[in-house]
């Protein structure tokens, strides 16, 4: 019988105001969106929610501001099921924003921090205890970059298995790389962090069933330990809004891998989940269930 799992995600939680438009505009460009709506978002609660949308046992942490918006994402995880008890609600600060163009079956995102900004050391301090009751540690790079180290050197010392989604693109010091347990950028972040000298077959060689490298609409590839480079193509959707896709990738991977899947496994799962989920508008609102994702995965 598969083994439940506990996973926690250290994150950013946003708002996400989107607008559609037919086209992404050019540096300087005016055109005309369509409509504009507002929905949840971050990396780190899209996350959350596409574990606890697989039916996964979650809980998400980080801080929101004391405002409408911070207590609609608070809503809204609770609806999908993800634990919030320690999510911190500041004063004074507002709650983490994304400003997204959707168009030509692409996105372009700006992210105003708030609240976000303030998931510093001592907040994590405040947290230990209970994270060390987790099987897996979820992190991204939407809250501070200090802070995402001090918890996978955190992770490290207690035995607790760390997924890292450098995503938005930063720098990972190799010491850090080294202690987390799967880091899985998208090939530009990969070029950031180990340098474009090298290509990523060579790049995944190095880091066997470490390192997951997502390339969009080509799939997601890694080396398996046995030296055999996989790549796992991407399943083809009819594309109505990619944002989020890389989160329910990213959530989807760290779920199954946790419950003990291979990695060929967990990534064709992950694939599926994250194929499904650009077929629908918003970053959460088109994240599959499990029962939908196995649906997908028998029949292609
Ligand atoms: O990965 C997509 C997410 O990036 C959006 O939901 C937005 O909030 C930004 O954090």
């Amino acid at each position: 019988m598969e083994k439940h799992r506990k996973i926690a995600v250290v994150g950013s939680i946003n708002t996400d105001m989107v607008v559609l438009s037919e086209r992404i505009p050019l540096k300087g460009e005016t055109v005309y969106g369509s409509d504009i709506t507002y929905t949840p978002g971050g990396k780190g609660a899209n996350q959350a929610a596409a574990m606890a949308k697989l039916g996964a046992e979650v809980e998400m942490f980080g801080c929101v501001g004391n405002d409408g918006n911070g207590r609609n994402m608070l809503e809204n995880l609770k609806k999908n099921g993800v634990g919030t008890e320690h999510i911190g609600i500041l004063d004074g600060i507002p709650t983490g924003l994304a400003i997204i163009t959707v168009g030509e079956q692409d996105n372009t995102i700006v992210i105003i921090a708030g609240a976000n900004g303030r998931v510093d050391k001592r907040y994590v301090d405040g947290i230990k205890e209970r994270l060390k009751t987790y099987d897996m540690v979820v992190l991204q790079h939407e809250i501070p970059l200090d802070t995402v180290h001090y918890v996978i050197e955190f992770c490290s010392e207690n035995g607790i298995p760390v997924i890292l989604n450098p995503a938005p693109a930063a720098k990972v010091p190799m010491e850090i790389v080294d202690k987390v347990t799967c880091l899985t950028p998208n090939e530009h972040e990969a070029g950031l962090i180990f340098g474009n000298d090298i290509p990523t077959e060579r790049l995944l060689e190095k880091y066997p069933e470490k390192l997951v490298v997502t390339q969009g609409s080509k799939g997601v590839s890694t080396c398996l330990k046995t030296g055999e480079v996989l790549t796992v193509p991407a399943r083809k959707s009819q594309v109505v809004d990619t944002t989020g896709a890389g989160d329910t990738l990213n959530g989807a991977f760290a779920l199954r891998f946790a419950c003990g899947d291979s990695i060929h496994d967990a990534l064709r799962y992950a694939n599926t989940a994250a194929g499904l989920s650009v077929e629908k508008f918003g970053a959460q609102s088109g994240m599959p269930s499990a029962e939908e994702v196995e649906r997908a995965l028998v029949s292609c």
